[in-house]
């Protein structure tokens, strides 16, 4: 059977690949290289037993994207093309809404075309904006406190309406908690574009020497140590959750939406002082002021994820850290650009 992966020369598409290959899938990777490296892809092969093929592919262009279809080969989609840098998405709406949304519906007209109708989605945590309780339930309120989340919100209704209207298409929405980590390879990891705007490649950072020290933005929050508080979630756990997500849509018909983290919150600080042991050194870090738009604490309830998927995840905190200093260790300046 073949997937076809869109986004799969990024973070977590390329952990995927490898992991569809390593349950016998076929994958055609989708990637216009905005956010990735060719580097990435030859890695992806190189921990890969079967056969990765690539196109380079803007889904914005909508023959282009029919194009992938074209050879009538592909079973099912997976989706993690997109732009995801909240920051720039409050300065630069448009470009979000543009790459985003024209790139899914885009991509949804030619599963259409070509009688293809099952996709698994990313989506993220940012749907919750605010949450009024903890652990976070799928059935709880959504909204969106930025462009980027508007983007990923809109993509689940767009899906919904689509399969309301279809019932020949059934769609998997998972809602990532924060993942982070690295192949244990070493070969494929978290490789941002300049100053990393997320905590824990931040930290690698620090940890690697190549940033003087880590600003922890707020210890006034309303959590045990005052920091922030998410659910880290390993990806290559998050990158197995997409095939347990791909066999339901194989068995069964609909639209099914699901948490995938950990269900465990970790605060700023104890990031830090985990990647301290993975790194065997200490982690400068200053407290600086709160980071506008940050919440005190986010975390998933999995259970759903559990009961319908089976899968849970199974790597901790020290697994993440240590594969993520790995991959630090091994790539200090990332990929190589050729
Ligand atoms: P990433 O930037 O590493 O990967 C996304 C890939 O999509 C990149 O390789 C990029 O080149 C490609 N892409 C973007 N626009 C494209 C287009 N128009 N045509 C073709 N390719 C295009 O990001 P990631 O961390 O791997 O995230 C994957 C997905 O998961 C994204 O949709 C992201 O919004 C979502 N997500 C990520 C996180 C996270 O913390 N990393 C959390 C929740 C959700
Ligand atoms: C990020 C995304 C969000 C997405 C979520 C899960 C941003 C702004 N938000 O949020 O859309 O849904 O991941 O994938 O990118 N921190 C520091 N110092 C730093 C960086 C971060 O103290 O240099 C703190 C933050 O205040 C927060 C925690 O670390 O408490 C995690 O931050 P980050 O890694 O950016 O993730 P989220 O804010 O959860």
């Amino acid at each position: 059977m073949k997937i076809l992966v869109t986004g799969g020369t990024g973070y977590i598409g390329s952990h995927t690949v490898v992991e569809l290959s390593h349950a016998g899938y076929d994958v055609l990777i989708a990637d216009n290289y905005s956010n990735s490296k060719p580097e990435a892809l030859n890695r992806t092969r190189q921990l890969c037993p079967g056969s990765v093929e690539f196109e380079y592919c803007d889904l914005r262009d909508k023959y282009a994207t029919d194009s992938l279809f074209k050879k009538g080969d592909i079973d099912a989609v997976i989706h993690f093309a997109g732009l995801k840098a909240v920051g720039e998405s409050v300065t630069i709406p448009l470009k979000y809404y543009e790459n985003n949304l024209f790139s899914s519906i885009n991509l949804l007209n030619s599963m259409a075309k070509f009688g293809v109708g099952k996709m698994v989605f990313s989506s993220s945590a940012t749907v919750y904006g605010n949450p009024h309780a903890l652990p976070i339930v799928e059935d709880f309120p959504v909204q969106t406190t930025n462009p980027y989340g508007a983007t990923k919100l809109i993509i689940e209704n767009i899906m919904k309406d689509v399969q309301a209207a279809d019932k020949s298409f059934s769609f998997s929405l998972l809602r990532y908690f924060n993942p982070i980590g690295a192949h244990p390879s070493g070969l494929i990891g978290e490789d941002p574009n300049g100053i990393p705007n997320n905590l824990f490649p931040y930290v690698a950072k620090v940890a690697g020497g190549k940033l003087p020290h880590v600003n922890v933005y707020g210890n006034d929050y309303s959590t045990e140590d005052g920091t922030g508080v998410r659910d880290y979630i390993h990806v290559v756990d998050l990158a197995k959750g997409h095939l347990f997500a791909l066999d339901q849509l194989f068995e069964e018909s609909g639209i099914f939406t699901y948490n995938l983290g950990t269900g465990r919150g970790y605060s700023v600080l104890e990031v830090i002082s985990a990647f301290e042991k993975a790194c065997g050194h200490e982690i400068p870090y200053k407290i600086a002021p709160r980071r506008g738009g940050d919440i005190d604490a986010c975390y998933a309830d999995t259970s759903l994820a559990f009961e319908k998927l089976g899968w849970k995840a199974e790597l901790d905190i020290e697994d993440m850290c240590r594969d993520g200093w790995n991959f630090q260790v091994l790539n200090p300046n990332g990929y190589p650009d050729a």
